[in-house]
């Protein structure tokens, strides 16, 4: 058990840890093809508009918890009331799920820059894409090592291994990303994938496009697990939290723009399809790469930014069930970390199959990955986001004058945190389960 409760070494230095946690797979897998599969500029519109007016409110509120109670999210709920635990335990728990999926991704990740590397002359992404995610073997193998990656510096502790990972990575993708936006930007017809960016069509406005904007704010912000909590349990003190939010909100839309701004125009120069799906970063965008003179070298750069990306943001999602399993079972980190590199490893494995062999295994009319992907971001996030700001608004008092000097907006917070966003997020879990 680790004697003292660690804390970040300054500001800066949990700053970049929890805008590492928000920058990963959200903004550059997720968002533009989300983004792609909802009418473009429209999507951008709406989700701009949530992302600055409701998520500021469980995005602080995650923060100011974690700060206030120094404890690991089964210990909050706890400390209000101990029927609440179970609550609690929703965090680590759904973290252990998120992570049993999003690894996957960092696995078909590593393949990809090992593809670059070997200089692979691949003719046809959509077939290759299909057959590598069907091959029993290969992909567990790069899963767990992407695991075991994540794992080794969230293993080395908040300073030694977090911060540094963050200090190192965040950088080198900040630069990997202007190199490759500049570059997509000097492409011959750029512009067309600007216009579908930034031209919005309003008559393609519908229902589904605000919960798929909600959906996707929720993770791209790193809400609704506990990870925020956790990070900001390690406070010392005199932290500007609400400084903190607009800079995390701020960053993560920054680096997603920035994001679609890289892949939009190489996608219309190319006269390629913009919503593909989930396909879109593994078999469009290597398309592209292909026909490109030293694609292999773009490619391995574009693969090595996404890397970088996610490892800083699988850190935080497995840090939630790693402090909890420190603060709760009174285990040393190693061995916490031991036990969940085995617990993430054994239900990754059946997901990563659920592509190929096990394809066939459904729940819910859904294979393994799809299914954990529906559980946490259709349900146990909003639960846990929702709980997160009952906490803060009816139990832990946090109050909008305590750090908004204007009157009628420290109001709007209050009633926000207590009755708004409770409500939407109720709202996008009824629609989400019906
Ligand atoms: N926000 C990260 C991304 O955009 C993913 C992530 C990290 C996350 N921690 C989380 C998502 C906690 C939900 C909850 O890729």
């Amino acid at each position: 058990m680790e004697k003292e409760r660690p804390t970040w070494s300054s500001r800066v230095a949990f700053i970049l840890a929890a805008v590492g946690s928000a920058v990963g797979l959200g903004n550059i897998w997720r968002f533009p093809y989300i983004m792609g599969q909802n009418g473009g500029a429209v999507f951008l519109v709406v989700y701009l508009g949530l992302i600055l007016t409701i998520c500021f409110i469980p995005l602080f509120t995650e923060l100011t918890i974690g700060k206030i109670t120094k404890k690991e999210c089964i210990g909050t709920y706890e400390q209000i009331s101990p029927k609440l635990k179970f609550l609690g335990f929703l965090n680590p728990f759904t973290g252990v799920l998120i992570s049993s999926f999003y690894f996957i991704v960092g696995g078909w990740i590593i393949n990809y820059i090992y593809l670059g590397i070997k200089n692979a002359q691949i003719s046809n992404y959509e077939s290759y894409f299909g057959t590598f995610v069907q091959n029993p073997v290969t992909p567990c193998i790069f899963t767990i090592l992407f695991l075991f990656i994540c794992i080794y510096y969230a293993g080395r502790g908040i300073k030694k291994g977090i911060e540094f990972a963050n200090n190192v990575l965040m950088p080198v993708f900040a630069v990997i990303l202007i190199i490759l936006t500049l570059f997509s930007l000097s492409l011959p017809n750029a512009h067309l994938g600007l216009e579908y960016m930034f031209k919005p069509d309003f008559s393609k406005l519908n229902v589904h496009m605000f919960l798929a904007a909600l959906g996707q704010a929720l993770f791209t912000l790193s809400i609704g697990m506990g990870a925020l909590l956790t990070y900001g349990s390690y406070i010392g003190e005199d932290k500007n939290i609400t400084k903190t939010t607009y800079t995390i909100i701020f960053s993560d839309t920054f680096f997603a723009l920035t994001a679609g701004i890289m892949i939009f125009p190489a996608i219309f120069s190319f006269g390629l399809e913009p919503s593909s799906g989930a396909g879109l970063v593994f078999i469009t965008i290597p398309q592209i790469f292909a026909q490109i003179p030293h694609g292999n070298i773009v490619s391995v750069l574009f693969f090595f930014l996404l890397f970088a990306a996610a490892v800083t943001s699988g850190i935080s999602i497995i840090e939630v069930p790693i402090a909890s399993m420190i603060e709760r079972c009174k285990i040393t980190r190693a061995k916490a970390c031991t036990i969940l590199f085995f617990i993430i490893g054994i239900i990754s494995i059946p997901a990563t199959l659920s592509f190929g062999i096990l394809g066939n295994y459904t729940i819910f009319n859904k294979n393994i990955f799809d299914f954990l992907d529906f559980i946490t971001s259709s349900m146990l996030m909003p639960i846990n986001a929702l709980c997160l700001c009952l906490l803060g608004g009816w139990f832990f008092k946090i109050k909008g004058k305590d750090f908004i000097q204007n009157k009628f907006l420290a109001n709007i917070f209050d009633i926000g945190l207590k009755y708004v966003v409770p409500i939407i997020l109720a709202g996008l879990l009824y629609i989400g389960l019906n």
